[in-house]
Parts: C-alpha cells; structure tokens; sequence
C-alpha cells in the first residue's frame, strides 16, 4: 500500500511528475500526526478542512462537529462577531464570537428558559437582559404579559436575527415599540441603573444575556460582572419576582458550581430551583436557573 506521504498524481501534460497542495497538506497531517504519538501518544484527531468554520465547542470545550453547508451572514458590529450559518439539521444557526448562541431548532431553549406551563406571564411585568434573537420575547408574548421591555445592547445582532431567524422571532424584531413591548438599545446595566432609581419594578428578570456579557465598564472579572448583573435585577424585582437565565451545561459542574456562589454571595439572600434541558444547537444538556427571594 502506498503511504499518504509519497503519495503523488501524474502530470500527463507535462510528463513529470507533481505532488498536489492537499497531497503536501496530507504530508504534513501524517508527519504531525506521527510526532504527536511519538512525544505524547496522543492521536492527532481527523478534522475536515474548508472554508466554512464546522466545528464550535460543547461548554466544556471539547469540539463538536456540525453539519455547516453555508455561511449566511457575517459582520462585525462595535461589540461582537456575528454570523449565521446554515446546519442542514439544525436550520439557520447565531453564532456570536465564534460561539453558538440559538440555532432555528432551539425551541426547547426557550421554552425551558422561561418555564413554559410552569410560570404564569398573564398580566405580569417582565424585562429581559439581552435576548437579541428574539426568540424570548416572541414566545414570552403569547403568553399575555403587561408589558415586557428588553434590553439588548447589539443593534446589528437584532437585524441580522429579524432577517435570517425570523422563525423563532416572528416580526417582535420589526417594531422596537408596542403597547405589549419595547426594545431598548443599550448596555443592560446602564439601564437598570436607571430604572432602579426611577423605582421601576418587575414580576421576572431574564438573565438571556451570551455566556460572556459584554461589559460596558471596565470591571475586571467576568464573575464581578455576571454578580453586578444579577445584584441589578433583584433591585428590580417586585418581592415575590422571579430571576430566571440559562446556566451551563450540565458536565460544567465547576461553572455551575461558580455561578451558584455567586448566587449565595447576593444579599438579600436567594434560594433557587434548577431545570434541565437537550438544546439541539449545543448538542448538550443545559441547566437552567430560577431565582427567588429567600
Ligand atoms: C443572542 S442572546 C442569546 C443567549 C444565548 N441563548 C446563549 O447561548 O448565550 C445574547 C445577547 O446578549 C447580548 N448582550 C451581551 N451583553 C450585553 C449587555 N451588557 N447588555 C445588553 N445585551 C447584552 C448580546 O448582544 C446578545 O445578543
């Protein structure tokens, strides 16, 4: 049998023989490949290669493989990397930063985010942290709330969801303000500053923020950021209000364990239940948090 690395393909026009670039790339991949086993005895895993990015990680960083067909849409806005791409089993996918954020099949996600046939949003106040998909707000207003007000500070992620995502937002995206809702632009802590000073008070928060919300101050830790977060929404949470957000998932139990610290650390104190979800997207078990005065 002929070794990758000698292999070659005849140039008949010019009688010579040529080693192609993927046959030099297979070169290279082999000669890796037997120094990584030599050095480590670790193997050297097969990874397809193209122009289209097809492998995002699980929460605890192992790499997944997912079946890209087409980049969508890509931009850059002020805060982040966005693009869409297709899955052929998923649908059209958000991808923030290289991350998955929701992908057309992720139903589920939201449903388990806020509780579906568990909570009651009938008549309630609601304000949402982020969320620049759409997806919450759209199923949260079949669910007859007063008023819900979101916070969302990427302009460009809310377009590009309005115009490739549009079937888990429905046309919420469209309007930036209703008699049922509204949209406001902006970092979501600058805003519930204010509102707290204004004594503004809701029945939930939803913490739908991306696992790393982008800080508008220059506060150091991510941890010190997600604590100012969730210090904020129990400022404004009515007394019997709930905080609800996505966790991590499930194998992350450091993370997890983290997030929960900072949970204990709020004052006044919380106690918390947790549910469980399969997101298709992240092709992992998520967990999902509500939060309630003690
Ligand atoms: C797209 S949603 C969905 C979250 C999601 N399902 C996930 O996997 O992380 C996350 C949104 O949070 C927004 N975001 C991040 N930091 C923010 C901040 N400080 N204020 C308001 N929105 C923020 C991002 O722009 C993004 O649109």
């Amino acid at each position: 049998m002929e070794s990758a690395g000698e292999q070659t393909t005849p140039d008949s026009d010019r009688g010579c023989i040529v080693e192609t670039e993927a046959h030099t790339g297979k070169r290279l991949e082999n000669t890796l490949a037997k120094k990584l086993k030599a050095l480590t005895g670790q193997v050297l895993p097969t990874l397809k290669r193209g122009d289209l990015a097809r492998y995002f990680p699980s929460s605890d960083e192992r790499i997944i493989e997912y079946d890209i067909d087409s980049l969508v849409y890509e931009a850059r806005s002020p805060f982040q990397k966005i693009q869409i791409m297709h899955s052929k089993t998923l649908g059209n996918m958000l991808i923030l930063d290289e991350l998955q954020n929701i992908a057309e099949s992720d139903l589920i996600y939201t449903e388990t985010l806020m509780g579906r046939g568990i909570e009651n949003y009938e008549g309630k106040e609601i304000c949402i942290l982020g969320g620049g998909d759409g997806a919450l707000l759209y199923e949260l207003l079949k669910e007859k709330p007063k008023h819900v007000v979101m916070l969302e500070i990427d302009e460009l992620v809310m377009q590009a969801c309005n115009k490739y995502l549009n079937s888990i937002c429905g046309d919420v995206l469209e309007k930036r303000k209703t008699d049922q809702y509204e949209i406001v632009v902006g970092d979501c802590v600058e805003y519930m500053k204010k509102f707290i000073a204004e004594g503004r008070k809701f029945d939930y928060v939803f913490g739908d923020l991306t696992d790393i919300p982008i800080s508008g101050a220059p506060i150091g830790e991510c941890w010190d950021f997600i604590r100012t977060i969730l210090e904020h929404s129990f400022m404004l949470l009515k007394p019997d209000g709930k905080y609800l957000t996505h966790g991590n998932g499930t194998t992350c139990l450091e993370s997890l364990e983290l997030f929960e610290e900072q949970l204990r650390l709020l004052k006044p104190k919380v106690k918390f239940t947790t549910s469980k979800a399969f997101v298709p997207s992240f092709m992992e078990e998520w967990l999902f948090y509500q939060v309630t005065f003690a």
